[in-house]
């Protein structure tokens, strides 16, 4: 006996060292308290335990259920394990506790005893975690951005109500799949080459724009940004991209710069006035740039630029007398030199103007050469633009198939013969086969657009 009060004192010293305030409580016959820790006061404030032992248990509970709900607890199953309940503190401020009790009975009396520790931060750091948990979920579901969380497989570990939304599926239905499950091949491949980017290298890619064919086959123009995301290590477990939906934004640019295209067209028109010849040829090379732009994959903005390249790229031409313009023979030196000005004097109505491609200089360069024969620059090999090399090609190819105002057409049999011959040398080899192409799949007829 005398051995066992000891070691109750003892646990009382070292539970008040670790602030676990024990108690010792008499519910029948008469309710008071029976002895209590150091730590139980100090955790509900009082500086003596004297203080604390005159107060009745219930009347320590902020709330009277809560006092109800573990009395009760304590009575029908004899114990109570960690229940949480709000205690007043003397200085009428509050504090979380979880109280651990047992009912012990002797044969006139009942009696709780249990311990009781302060979880106030715990709740404090519980409730802050369960606000930034609900704001977190409250951003998920309701931004108009698709969400995703993916392992390092790439797979699919969370989405937002956005996403599952767009891709007409259930959350349930989305996770573990990969992106190669919900886009064609070729571009879940893009996607999974960006992810493993992020993965490996621990980079962002921020506002990418691309194209999207959504699972219901209609194409979205969005913006992607991929972040990896970490363990509390720091170690990289995988990645998290938000996509916006920017289609109705393309479209509105989209249509601004058909806006501005229009207004480009009245100068055109006006050529046509005075130069029919040059009107249909320019028409004719802006359809052809476009045709050979689609069969390599260029983008909608890129052709966009270079058909508008096409459409004035003989615009200078109108400096040149009409006179020197449809002369049928043999043009005098000074005479090509003023058709050969009509490069310079575009570039310089249009290198002022900032477009988003490289307008200008396409048109500055549409008569270089691959070899270095061509002017102004005997420009050569690369520094020749892809979008020159282009036009050159499709200059090439309309002039020499229709008619000139000096000359009878020559057709697309001989402007075929012409470009293939400077194939590689003059004119990039690989255009010039994509023509060809176009031509055979046309049946040898022209594939482009006559005005
Ligand atoms: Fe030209
Ligand atoms: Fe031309």
């Amino acid at each position: 006996m005398r051995q066992s009060r000891n070691t109750f004192y003892f646990n009382l010293a070292t539970a008040d060292n670790i602030g676990i305030g024990f108690f010792k409580y008499l519910l029948y016959p008469q309710e008071h308290f029976v002895i209590c820790n150091r730590a139980f006061a100090n955790i509900l404030g009082y500086s003596t335990k004297k203080e604390v032992t005159k107060k009745n248990l219930q009347s320590l509970f902020v709330y009277p259920e809560e006092a109800k709900k573990f009395l009760s607890r304590i009575k029908t199953r004899k114990q109570a394990r960690f229940v949480e309940a709000l205690f007043k503190k003397k200085e009428h401020t509050k504090v979380w506790v979880a109280i651990t009790a047992a009912r012990i009975t002797t044969k006139h009396k009942v009696y709780i005893e249990g311990i009781i520790e302060d979880i106030t931060s715990h709740r404090k750091m519980e409730e802050k975690l369960s606000l930034e948990k609900d704001y977190m979920q409250n951003l998920l579901d309701n931004i108009p951005d698709a969400i995703y969380f993916k392992d390092k497989e790439n797979r699919i570990i969370k989405v937002n109500k956005f996403y599952a939304d767009g891709a007409g599926l259930s959350p349930k239905e989305i996770i573990g799949k990969t992106d190669f499950d919900f886009f064609p091949k070729e571009q879940a491949q893009k996607m999974a080459e960006d992810d493993k980017y992020v993965l490996s290298t621990g980079k962002s890619i921020v506002g990418k724009v691309e194209r999207t064919l959504l699972p219901n086959g209609t194409w979205n123009q969005v913006i992607t940004t991929k972040i990896p995301t970490y363990d509390r290590r720091g170690r990289i477990i995988g990645t998290m991209g938000i996509t916006r939906d920017m289609t109705a934004y393309a479209n509105l640019e989209h249509d601004r710069l058909s806006m501005v295209m229009d207004g480009l067209n009245v100068s055109v028109k006006a050529m046509q006035m005075r130069d029919p010849y040059t009107f249909s040829h320019t028409r004719g090379v802006a359809s052809i740039v476009e045709h050979i732009a689609k069969e390599l994959g260029w983008d909608d903005n890129r052709i966009l630029g270079l058909r508008l390249a096409a459409e004035l790229h003989d615009l200078g031409k109108i400096s040149v007398p009409m006179d020197i313009l449809n002369k049928p023979g043999k043009l005098t030196g000074l005479e090509y030199q003023l058709i050969q000005e009509h490069v310079q004097h575009c570039y310089d109505l249009l290198k002022g103007i900032s477009f988003p491609f490289p307008l200008a200089k396409t048109i500055y360069q549409h008569h270089e050469r691959l070899d270095g024969s061509g002017y102004p620059n005997r420009l050569r090999g690369d520094d020749i633009l892809p979008e020159a090399r282009i036009l050159a090609a499709s200059d090439v190819l309309e002039a020499v198939s229709s008619r000139r105002p000096y000359r009878s057409a020559l057709g697309l049999k001989k402007a075929k013969e012409e470009l293939l011959k400077g194939a590689g040398n003059k004119y990039d080899e690989h255009i010039v086969n994509v023509i060809a192409v176009l031509i055979d799949r046309n049946n040898s007829v022209p594939f482009w657009a006559y005005d």
